[in-house]
């Protein structure tokens, strides 16, 4: 990139001018991008690794160490800001010159006075902090009150069919997090806008929509999902069937599912209800998480397996600092953000990730997923700072769902001897492409709808005496489901998931691109 820029600046001096003075300018602005981008590197190392420290072991002295460095980086961002919108920069003749001034422009949330940011970050933080160290009590041992979201949580509602079981834990994890939230979050919502508003946006989800670069960018996910809902119903009226079958009365023939019974806290994806839902019970239906323990995987061979698979389409393998920092089993002696997540620390060096990996099928993904992230990092690595990240909101995602579509393959499982059946029985292929519509196509309106509700939110249409009362009126109109039991604004649902309260925007999950599933369902056998 470096060369590419100095080449084309000397092509530059060298042809006829149009105007010396602006040609002037950009090689200024130049040497003025080599300074600030060296600092912004430097930067966003400190906070990527303070941050690492908190999110891995949350304690105060942690946060406040996190929050100190956030705000020095984000004095430097403000002072870098305030000298590159001195630059005439859209009259530059230089793309990659033009576009990273274009980035710097784009202030964020440094754009807060000191104190304001760092109540904001200080509000996410908490946030997190309540959700990664709740723990509820079990059914039938009142005693026993220390189940985590991970792994206690996840695998009751993965592999239970027993009703009570499953209602008491998706509640309990809701009454143990949302309330707590509710105040935090209406202040973030509060200064979360006032960010955007000092950024020239109407409000944070216009700020959120930005990096996509398109003016009708609601409006052309809402088309895309329009196009995959009669499938969506298929699948969903399909499984309701299959659920009335298992629990009677209680699935209703025509309503909306108990979000409860489909395997998962925020019913997101359906995977692990596939073992009383397949199509073809005739033909062997291996259970790939039992397939994973009996074949002795532990955690590192699930990372190094998803290491084998990118090393196999020619990308390439961790490097020694990857195996190094990482945090792939959950620690014992601390509270850590369980939520898996891969981490470029902007050095060119060190890439991490966190995860608290357990051996199942889903975990065995999520590491595939996980990587992909690092793929990207590792591939942009020597870009200026400015380009080291996805090409908009949803690429990042995009990368590592595309690879675990690929792992899913019963081709692939196979060749792993994750599989050992006939992959070519149509039955067998059938049904694999049923468990991955399980995960990827249910999953498309939970990953709409989450931001939906946050839109309106951020523009305050929808207020916070609605807050809970509208995230059901989505649930139900977009994914079909239904709370277990009556919920009301003393409740605050949609904190018991951690894009909410952590302030991620989620619709890069399902927005890059839902052609792609269109594509893949209607061709059948594709992959
Ligand atoms: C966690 O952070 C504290 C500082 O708050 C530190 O003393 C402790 O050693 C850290 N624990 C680990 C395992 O890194
Ligand atoms: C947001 O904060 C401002 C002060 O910063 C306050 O005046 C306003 O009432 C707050 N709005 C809400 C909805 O809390
Ligand atoms: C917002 O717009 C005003 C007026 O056009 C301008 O002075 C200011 O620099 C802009 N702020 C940001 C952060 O772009
Ligand atoms: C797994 O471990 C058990 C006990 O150590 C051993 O008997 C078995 O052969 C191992 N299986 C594989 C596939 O390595
Ligand atoms: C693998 O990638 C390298 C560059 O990283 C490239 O030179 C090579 O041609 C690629 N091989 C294949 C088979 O695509
Ligand atoms: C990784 O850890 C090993 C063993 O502790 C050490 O010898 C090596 O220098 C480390 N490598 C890096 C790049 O940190
Ligand atoms: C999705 O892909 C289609 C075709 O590849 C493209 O026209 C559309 O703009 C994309 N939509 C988004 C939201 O990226
Ligand atoms: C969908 O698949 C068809 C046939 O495989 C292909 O020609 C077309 O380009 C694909 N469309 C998209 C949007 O990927």
């Amino acid at each position: 990139m470096l060369v590419g820029l100095l080449i084309s600046l000397l092509l530059l001096t060298s042809s006829e001018s149009k105007d010396p003075n602006i040609e002037e300018e950009e090689l200024a602005a130049y040497n003025f991008l080599l300074a600030i981008n060296r600092k912004t590197e430097e930067n966003d190392n400190k906070v990527a690794v303070a941050s690492w420290a908190y999110s891995s072991n949350l304690t105060e002295e942690n946060l406040q160490n996190q929050l100190t460095v956030a705000a020095e980086a984000a004095k430097d961002e403000k002072e870098t800001w305030q000298r590159v919108v001195q630059y005439d920069w859209r009259r530059f003749s230089d793309y990659n010159i033009r576009r990273q001034f274009q980035l710097y422009s784009v202030l964020g949330q440094s754009a807060l006075p000191e104190d304001k940011l760092t109540k904001l970050q200080k509000i996410i933080s908490d946030m997190e902090a309540i959700y990664s160290k709740a723990k509820i009590c079990d059914l039938k041992d009142e005693k026993k009150c220390d189940l985590a979201l991970e792994p206690d949580l996840t695998n009751i509602l993965a592999k239970s069919r027993n009703p009570e079981e499953l209602s008491h834990v998706w509640l309990q994890w809701r009454n143990s997090v949302g309330p707590k939230c509710k105040n935090l979050y209406i202040d973030y919502v509060n200064i979360s806008n006032e960010a955007a508003r000092m950024n020239n946006f109407t409000d944070n989800s216009e700020y959120w929509l930005h990096s996509y670069e398109v003016d009708d960018m609601k409006q052309q996910v809402q088309n895309l999902w329009e196009q995959l809902r009669p499938l969506y119903l298929q699948i969903h009226a399909y499984v309701r069937f299959k659920l009335r079958q298992q629990y009677g009365e209680l699935v209703s023939e025509k309503g909306p599912i108990p979000a409860h019974l489909l395997g998962n806290m925020w019913s997101q994806s359906w995977l692990n209800v596939a073992d009383f839902t397949l199509p073809y019970t005739d033909v062997e239906n291996a259970d790939l998480t039992a397939e994973l323990v009996k074949q002795n995987y532990t955690v590192t061979k699930i990372f190094r397996t998803a290491e084998e698979f990118f090393k196999s389409i020619n990308l390439t393998e961790m490097p020694e600092t990857f195996w190094n920092n990482s945090i792939l089993s959950k620690p014992k002696d601390r509270d850590i953000i369980c939520h898996a997540s891969a981490w470029d620390f902007y050095d060119r060096k060190d890439f991490r990730i966190k995860q608290c990996t357990e051996i199942t099928l889903e975990e065995f993904i999520v590491a595939h997923h996980e990587m992909g992230h690092i793929e990207y990092f590792l591939q942009y690595k020597d870009q200026p700072i400015k380009f080291r990240d996805g090409a908009n909101d949803g690429f990042h995602e995009a990368v590592g769902d595309l690879i675990s579509l690929s792992v899913q393959s019963t081709k692939h499982l196979k060749k792993i001897g994750l599989i050992k059946s006939d992959t070519e029985n149509p039955k067998i292929v059938l049904n694999n492409l049923y468990k991955v519509g399980l995960d990827k196509i249910t999953f498309l309106p939970f990953g709409y709808l989450m931001d939906l509700w946050r839109w309106d939110v951020f523009s305050g249409k929808t207020t916070p005496d609605n807050y809970n009362c509208r995230w059901w009126e989505l649930r139900e109109k977009y994914q079909g489901v239904e709370p277990p039991v009556d919920r009301s604004e003393d409740d605050f649902d949609p904190a018991a998931k951690y894009h909410i309260i952590s302030d991620v925007p989620y619709l890069r999950t399902a927005c890059t691109n839902m052609t792609v599933y269109k594509n893949t369902t209607s061709t059948g056998h594709s992959f």
